[in-house]
C-alpha cells in the first residue's frame, strides 16, 4: 500500500504522514527533508543552493545518513531546500532515491506514505491512496511562528509570511514537477481543522474507497 501526500509546507502533512503510517504499519518517508539536505550540503560546502551543477552533483550522492543531519529543520534549510528543488537535475537524482525506498520500504514494512510536493504526480503516480492538503497561507504562517516559537526561536508573523509566499510561489512556479494536486487526488482543506480532525478524515476517506473496490 502506497500513500501519497502533498501539499503546502505547513498544511498538516507531516503529522498526518506519521500518524497513518502508525495506524496502517506502513514505513515513513519525509521527502521535503531529502531536498533540505541536499541544499545544506550545498550550503556547508560552500555552494550557491541556485548552482543547478553544484546541487546535481550533491544530489547524486545523497544517501540515508546525509538525512539524519540535525539542522535540516531550520529556515536556513528550507530556503535552501527550495532553491535545489527546481533544478532539473537534482529532482531526477532524487526520484530514484524515493522511488527506492517505495518499491523496497524500510523495516520490511507492507508499503509506504511519502509526504512532499510530487508524490502523487510524478513520484508515485501509482498510489493506492493519494491526499491533496492545504491551508490559507495567513493560517499555515501562524502555524509555523506558533512551532518555532514552541522550539524557542524567535519569529516574527510579517516575516514568516512573506517567506511561505515566495516558496509557495517558487514551489508552484517551477517547469519540472510543480506543486498541484494529482488528477485523482482527495483535497482536504485543512484551515479550520485541527490534527485530529484532518486525521479522522482522511481515515473515513480510505475507508469510503476501499468499500467502493
Ligand atoms: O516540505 P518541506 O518544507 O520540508 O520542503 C522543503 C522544500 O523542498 C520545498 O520548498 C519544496 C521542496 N520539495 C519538493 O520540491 N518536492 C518534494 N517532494 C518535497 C519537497
Amino acid at each position: 500500500m502506497i500513500i501519497a501526500i502533498d501539499g503546502p509546507a505547513a498544511a498538516g502533512k507531516g503529522i498526518l504522514a506519521k500518524r497513518l503510517a502508525e495506524h496502517f504499519g506502513l514505513a515513513l518517508m519525509d521527502t521535503g527533508l531529502i531536498y533540505r539536505a541536499v541544499g545544506m550540503n550545498v550550503v556547508r560546502a560552500g555552494g550557491d543552493p541556485e548552482d543547478a551543477e553544484a546541487a546535481t552533483a550533491v544530489a547524486e550522492k545523497i544517501s540515508a545518513a546525509d538525512l539524519d543531519v540535525g539542522d535540516l529543520r531550520s529556515d536556513t534549510a528550507a530556503d535552501a531546500a527550495s532553491k535545489v528543488s527546481v533544478v532539473p537535475g537534482v529532482r531526477a537524482a532524487l526520484l530514484a532515491f524515493q522511488r527506492e525506498f517505495a518499491a523496497n520500504p524500510s523495516g520490511g514494512a507492507a508499503g509506504a506514505v511519502l509526504d512532499g510536493r510530487d508524490i502523487g504526480t510524478v513520484v508515485c503516480p501509482d498510489a493506492d491512496v493519494k491526499l491533496f492538503i492545504s491551508a490559507t497561507v495567513e493560517v499555515r504562517a501562524k502555524r509555523r511562528v506558533k512551532e518555532l516559537q514552541e522550539r524557542g526561536l524567535e519569529a516574527i508573523y510579517a516575516r514568516v509570511l512573506e517567506d511561505m509566499k515566495e516558496r509557495d510561489a517558487r514551489d508552484q512556479a517551477r517547469a519540472v514537477s510543480p506543486l498541484e494536486p494529482a488528477k485523482n487526488a482527495y483535497p482536504l482543506d485543512t484551515s479550520d481543522l485541527d490534527a485530529d480532525q484532518v486525521f479522522e478524515r482522511v481515515l473515513e476517506y480510505i475507508s469510503s474507497r476501499n468499500q467502493e473496490v
